[in-house]
């Protein structure tokens, strides 16, 4: 398992690292052929469950479908959400960590920054667990959208934060919509690599959320890059099914006992 994050870490200025987010069996298996990281992430809330936010998102959640997205991962390093409010203080943070690696078998837990939490990444990886740290827009603690960084206020916390986390012992740290130069400043300081969700090429590695690159989940900020528009295939593939059913072309002999 250790060697698995060491792999992770020396792609550091290698190649860049390759990461995307799997809510369910059947998307992981696709992703485990090409992601260095697939992240079961509490966007699950928006994207797949209608919420407002991830504000809600409950630990049950997250383990029922890291349970799912586990059988489909072979070879890349799984690393789940640890929901808000489950990780308050040290105590529930570690039992909240330990049910989700014990009921699914996944590699790590990303915990958003909030506050000093960094203290609890150090305690949580003393403990055994490998964590990944997120910094910039962290949705659990925003309630509306923001590039983060753009004072030098900001700039300096993020350094700060960024230093803190890697100390802490965390093995990598998403960056999320961070400006480019801030974002290069961090990826440069840091000896852990650095994935980028928003915040340019200037990171060690790149993460999006699969419903977006698709084109299923209808969203479509300035840093997602939609690479199909699956809504636009299921919809004709419905209308054709319809058409088929209200036709009797479907189910044909072929499809019948
Ligand atoms: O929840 C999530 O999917 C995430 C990624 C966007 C980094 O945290």
């Amino acid at each position: 398992m250790k060697k698995k994050f060491l792999s992770i870490k020396k792609l550091k200025n290698k190649k860049p690292i390759v990461c995307l987010t799997a809510y369910s069996n059947n998307i992981a298996k696709i992703l485990d052929r090409h992601c260095d990281i697939i992240l079961v992430g509490d966007s699950l809330g928006n994207v797949l469950y209608g919420m407002k936010n991830t504000h809600k998102v409950s630990l049950d959640m997250m383990i029922r479908h890291a349970e799912s997205v586990m059988l489909g991962v072979k070879k890349s390093l799984c690393v789940v959400d640890l929901p808000k409010n489950t990780y308050n203080d040290y105590i529930n943070a570690k039992k909240n960590c330990r049910e989700i690696l014990k009921k699914t078998n996944c590699h790590a837990i990303k915990i958003e920054n909030y506050k000093n939490n960094h203290q609890i990444i150090k305690k949580i990886v003393s403990s055994g667990i490998q964590v990944m740290g997120h910094i910039g827009y962290t949705p659990q603690y925003y309630s509306k959208f923001k590039v983060v960084g753009k004072t030098k206020k900001e700039e300096t916390q993020l350094i700060n934060d960024a230093l803190k986390i890697e100390k802490a012992g965390a093995f990598s740290i998403v960056l999320e919509c961070i400006p480019k130069n801030i974002a290069k400043k961090i990826t440069n300081i840091l000896k852990i690599p650095t994935i980028g969700i928003g915040s340019s090429k200037n990171c060690d590695g790149q993460i999006l959320v699969t419903d977006d690159l698709i084109g299923i989940s209808g969203f479509k900020p300035r840093f997602v890059k939609r690479y199909s528009n699956l809504n636009k295939i299921i919809e004709k593939v419905t209308e054709k099914y319809k058409k088929d059913v209200i036709n009797k072309k479907f189910p044909k002999n072929s499809n019948s006992y």
